[in-house]
């Protein structure tokens, strides 16, 4: 074995079929083989098998391949890393009488002709001829001409005489046998190996389907419409189905149809699908079209064509996906174009730990588990985990050391559940831990049961057959904590939340407010289970009773009756649907429609009423915790003193008590009892005037010219 210290591989045209290997004079010398032997050459990553010629012009030490056999599987010693860039041998050469061959072909119409009688063995026979061949290798052959006129771009060659060690070249007569005709997209497809992970239900009937309609003998095709948010891995989903069974993944994306001048797309469409066809004619397939809400106008009715053309291939199964159903063709929709409608979501947090694990394989972390960031992440589709991963991975301090779930918590600041970056529902609702509220322990616990358990264990209402609740109210006094209350809950719930103020969802545009609302459920849906929290909701649907109700509230309320109902929803949807958990808040629930408040829609009514006593001083006691103030001041006394005070009216007397503390002295270190009793009128103001009555709810500031 020689080491070549300088390797030239001519990698730009790697179906050549020279099979030829240029050394150096040096190496020629030193080497046991005349002119033309097979020699091997291997250079740690893969083992290639040429035929050895001498260039005397080289530089010492220097092999230069220009097409060749690659080993399928590498043989030898491998080299070590700090070893020459590759080694050169000159094994035993054998005839080779018995080998069974792979030919992969450039096009479909090219493997049905050589499908046809013994066109393959005979086609086989001749690319052989005076190849050099190894135990298991692949021969390029689009280099030679009769390569190209067959459409043969190479060859994978078995032949069982030869060991790792042997080389060898097939006798004139030797017994081939073709074990395939395939395309090179069967070829590369059948080394793919599509992620598995996440949406176990459909998965499990997607694959189901592709195993029936793409059995080697099924004289039938099925059609199946994948609906779910972009990201979700619909078409992965789509490319495992068919790795299970053995299909080939065609995919037409149909978002790329040209569209620069008339009748290009309906053209492209119509290349694409005879393709498709031919490939139908070389084995099972699995028709991919991807984003078919993306086909409008003229091209559509080529589509549609095509959908029905397809029902009479044989092994094919379609698989259209679209992640904007609303501006799906009603065409698209009917029973007559698919079978089956598959909704996906963009999964719960089994299937983001399943997702996780995956991205994260071989990585290691420190302080926290797969669970933990399924966690964090709720409305996160797969290709949102998988950018957050690398946000965390390529974001790390030490480029080396293990994740940590600082470098999580860094990537969820950057990346954004894609479902929920913009439109109706995607205005932010940030996190708030149940520490910063007091005196709410009653109500914790009633929103824990009604908001929080049934999104989180919804196996537990299913084993008992009580349906979850759906919906709930918060209603009370202004400043009682109903919003805080629901930002507490949702960042326990590990949903996606998602919130629509009055001034989202209000259009002037006929029609739109109603489309804000299907689009707001229809995101819930994709992202379930999420929680739609709908803020001051007499402002967004108001009551038919009233004479004040606006024609866009009456539209709105309507619509939103519609979504809770799930009217329009599928069958499998409903599921899905159960996961959606809407939350309202007001202050005004006497102008809130009855109909939205009977059971099945807001059926949970939680009164958020003024803090009692023992409310009040834990709430000043939290707020006293934050701010330095001296030690007469008494949390009891402040709440014996604030009767009819909210949440938020408590919280402004201790910041306008700092205040008075500061606008005193700028130099102040704390807040005395004066100050707070100041706010309350109990104190006249340090200039003698003290407080007109009824201060304390609020400050008022005059301002006099
Ligand atoms: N129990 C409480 N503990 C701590 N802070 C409270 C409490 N109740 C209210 N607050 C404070 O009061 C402020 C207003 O609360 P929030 O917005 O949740 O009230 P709301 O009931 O939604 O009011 P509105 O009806 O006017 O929308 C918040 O800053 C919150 O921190
Ligand atoms: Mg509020």
């Amino acid at each position: 074995m020689l080491d070549v210290q300088r390797l030239i591989l001519q990698e730009k045209r790697p179906f050549l079929d020279a099979q030829k290997c240029f050394v150096s004079s040096d190496l020629r010398a030193a080497l046991p083989a005349h002119e033309g032997a097979a020699v091997r050459l291997t250079d740690g990553r893969r083992s290639l098998i040429c035929r050895l010629y001498v260039r005397p012009e080289l530089r010492p030490g220097t092999a230069l391949v220009d097409g060749c056999a690659t080993c399928l599987v590498p043989v030898g010693a491998e080299p070590p890393p700090a070893g020459p860039p590759a080694r050169l041998s000159v094994p035993e050469a054998l005839s080779v009488t018995r080998l069974s061959v792979r030919l992969v072909c450039s096009s479909a119409a090219d493997v049905l002709r050589l499908r046809r009688r013994d066109a393959a063995v005979t086609a086989a026979r001749a690319l052989l001829t005076g190849r050099a061949l190894s135990a298991r290798c692949r021969l390029g052959c689009a280099g030679a001409p009769l390569g190209r006129r067959l459409g043969v771009l190479w060859l994978e060659v078995t032949c069982p005489q030869l060991t790792g060690e042997t080389l060898g070249s097939a006798a004139a007569d030797a017994d081939v046998t073709v074990a395939a005709v395939e395309t090179r997209l069967h070829a590369e497809f059948a080394a793919e190996r599509p992620p598995t992970s996440g949406h176990a239900t459909a998965r499990a009937r997607l694959t189901a389907a592709a195993r029936h309609f793409c059995r080697p003998d099924s004289d039938r095709s099925s059609s199946v419409l994948l609906l779910g948010p972009a990201g979700c891995g619909k078409a992965t989903l789509a490319r495992a189905a068919a790795a299970a069974a053995g299909a080939l993944p065609v995919t037409l994306r149909c978002d790329d149809l040209p569209s620069e001048r008339p009748g290009a797309a309906q053209t492209e469409l119509r290349a694409r699908a005879a393709e498709a066809r031919r490939l139908a004619d070389c084995g099972p397939l699995l028709l991919l079209l991807r984003a078919v809400h993306a086909v409008r106008g003229e091209p559509r009715a080529q589509l549609l064509q095509l959908l029905d053309d397809v029902r009479r291939w044989p092994r094919t199964l379609v698989v259209a996906t679209c992640s904007q159903p609303q501006q799906l063709h009603s065409a698209l929709r009917s029973a007559a174009r698919f079978d089956t409608e598959l909704h996906l979501t963009v999964g719960g947090a089994e299937d983001r730990v399943e997702h996780l694990t995956h991205h994260l394989a071989g990585r290691s972390l420190v302080d926290c588990s797969m669970q933990q960031l399924a966690d964090m992440t709720p409305g996160y589709s797969v290709a949102d985990l998988r950018a957050l991963c690398r946000e965390a991975v390529f974001g790390r301090t030490q480029q080396d050391a293990a994740l940590q779930l600082a470098d999580f918590s860094r990537a969820l600041l950057v990346i954004r559940p894609s479902a929920l970056k913009s439109g109706p529902g995607a205005a932010p609702l940030p996190p708030l831990s149940w520490d910063r509220l007091a005196g709410v322990g009653s109500l914790r616990a009633r929103l824990r049961r009604c908001l929080v358990t049934p999104l989180r264990r919804p196996d537990a209402h299913r084993r008992l057959g009580v349906p979850a609740p759906r919906g709930l109210l918060l209603h009370g006094p202004p400043g009682c904590a109903k919003t805080s209350l629901v930002r507490a809950a949702a960042s326990e719930c590990r949903a996606a939340f998602l919130t629509a103020s009055p001034a989202e969802l209000f259009s002037p545009y006929v029609g739109d407010s109603e489309r804000a609302i299907t689009e707001l459920f229809q995101r819930a849906r994709m992202t379930a289970p999420a929680v739609i929290f709908l803020d001051e909701l007499d402002a967004i649907v108001g009551t038919r009773s009233a004479s004040g109700q606006s024609g866009v509230q009456a539209k709105l309320l309507s619509a939103l009756l519609n979504e809770m109902d799930g009217i329009g929803i599928k069958q499998d949807q409903a599921a899905v649907d159960s996961a959606v958990f809407v939350v309202g808040a007001t202050n005004r629930r006497d102008l809130i429609d009855e109909a939205l408040l009977r059971p099945g829609r807001l059926d949970q009514h939680v009164h958020v009423p003024l803090p009692d006593r023992q409310a009040r001083e834990e709430i000043i006691q939290l707020y006293l915790t934050g701010m330095p103030v001296c030690d007469d001041v008494s949390a009891a006394e402040l709440a014996d003193m604030t009767e009819g005070f909210s949440g938020a009216e408590l919280r402004h007397l201790c910041n306008e008590a700092g205040l008075a503390a500061l606008t005193e002295d700028i130099g102040a270190s704390a807040a005395t009892r004066r100050h707070f009793l100041r706010h309350l009128g109990a104190e006249p103001d340090s200039d003698g005037t003290g407080p007109a009555a009824g201060a304390g709810h609020r400050s008022e500031v005059t301002v006099q010219s």
